[in-house]
């Protein structure tokens, strides 16, 4: 059995968990910097450093007592490298290098957006989601990778072989919800509160654009955000009840139609044996239901989403990732360096 210790410090949120062999989580603690963040409606990058300073070293202990592990019960430790903020990253970074020095272990450095798509090899309880079968996922497999920073359709061929189908031009999915988040005066991050303020709308209120880029499996949504803005200057006051209902359902019901019909399309089009959402935007009912009935009638092939706590940030989904490198022998030298921009492929 192989056991790491995965550490995730990439944007807000500090993380470390415990993964046998990529598959079963012994720990997952995650530590969410959203209070100290939510007055400036979004990240503020230096204080996101020095809340991983002072939380990471209680967060990676409560993950080692959680799994009842000691350090030299570990296998390897893992750390987020990219993408992400420098200055959260190096936090991260440094502490699983103190670790796997201080204790002799391997170091394996993470694809932050790789990660999010092996959120799908770990083994979940209560069947909250649809899980893959017991046997594992075959390929070909189509992700749809959507989170703060990306909006990737990406085809993966087999463990570590990606194909890049397309992508946002402008404004990633998420940064779109936390933007219209903003507008609509929600509370940060913008993804769920939309999604609470969409639930009394009418997602046909208000016929937001929808930017097809045809023949292409790339997004746009940054004419969307300005279409929003042009309605909520309407209002003398930021829109309330049924307006602002309307407004979040109308424009949450046109990020998802974009995305479920891409992606039922790429799906087709390149034979997946399944679709992976994955990354926070993964989280939202809408994109989950739409994507999933829009998948089954073009393709009849399943549609998999990992349970909330794995589709946001978290280290789970590092140590999933990071065994697969393990496995195949791959290990970080002790200049293992942040790479902010790090992209998947
Ligand atoms: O993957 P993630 O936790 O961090 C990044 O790697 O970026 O994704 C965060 C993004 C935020 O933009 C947040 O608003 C969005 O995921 N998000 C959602 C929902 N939950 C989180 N967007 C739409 N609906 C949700 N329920
Ligand atoms: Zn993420």
């Amino acid at each position: 059995m192989i056991r790491i210790l995965a550490i995730e410090t990439s944007c807000d949120e500090t993380a470390a968990a415990v993964v046998e062999d990529g598959r079963r989580i012994l720990s997952n603690v995650v530590a969410s910097q959203v209070e100290l963040h939510a007055q400036y409606g979004g990240v503020f990058p230096e204080i996101a450093s020095r809340a991983h300073i002072e939380a990471i070293v209680p967060v990676t202990e409560q993950a080692m007592r959680e799994a009842h592990m000691g350090y030299d019960d570990l296998d390897a430790v893992a750390v987020t490298c990219g993408p992400g903020l420098a200055g959260s990253l190096l936090v991260g970074g440094n502490a699983a290098k103190g670790i796997a020095l201080g204790r002799d272990l391997p170091l394996v450095g993470v694809n932050h957006l790789e990660a999010h798509i092996y959120a799908h090899w770990l083994e979940t309880e209560g069947k909250e989601t649809p899980s893959p079968p017991a046997g594992g996922l075959e390929f070909p497999l189509l992700a749809l990778l959507v989170s703060g920073g990306h909006t990737e359709l990406i085809l993966m061929r087999n463990h570590g072989a990606y194909e890049y189908l397309g992508g946002t031009i402008d404004d990633a999915a998420g940064e779109a919800f936390d933007k219209v988040g903003r507008l609509l005066d929600l509370p940060y991050p913008g993804g769920p509160s939309i999604q609470k303020a969409a639930k009394e709308g009418n997602p046909a209120a208000v016929s937001f654009p929808r930017a097809w880029l045809e023949d292409s499996y790339d997004f746009s949504f940054s004419g969307l955000k300005t279409a929003v803005l042009r309605e909520v200057q309407k209002y003398s006051v930021p829109p309330q009840g049924r307006s602002l209902a309307d407004l979040a359902a109308s424009f949450q019901a046109a990020v998802v139609d974009v995305l479920s019909a891409k992606t039922a399309q790429a799906a087709e089009e390149f034979g997946a044996t399944a679709v992976l959402l994955s990354g926070g935007v993964s989280a939202n009912a809408a994109l989950r239901k739409t994507t999933a009935e829009r998948v089954r009638e073009r393709v009849g092939v399943p549609v998999y989403y990992p349970p909330l706590s794995l589709c946001t940030d978290n280290a789970a989904m590092v140590g999933a990732c990071a065994y697969r490198h393990f496995i195949a022998g791959e290990r970080a030298g002790w200049d293992l360096d942040v790479l902010p921009g790090l992209r998947l492929v």
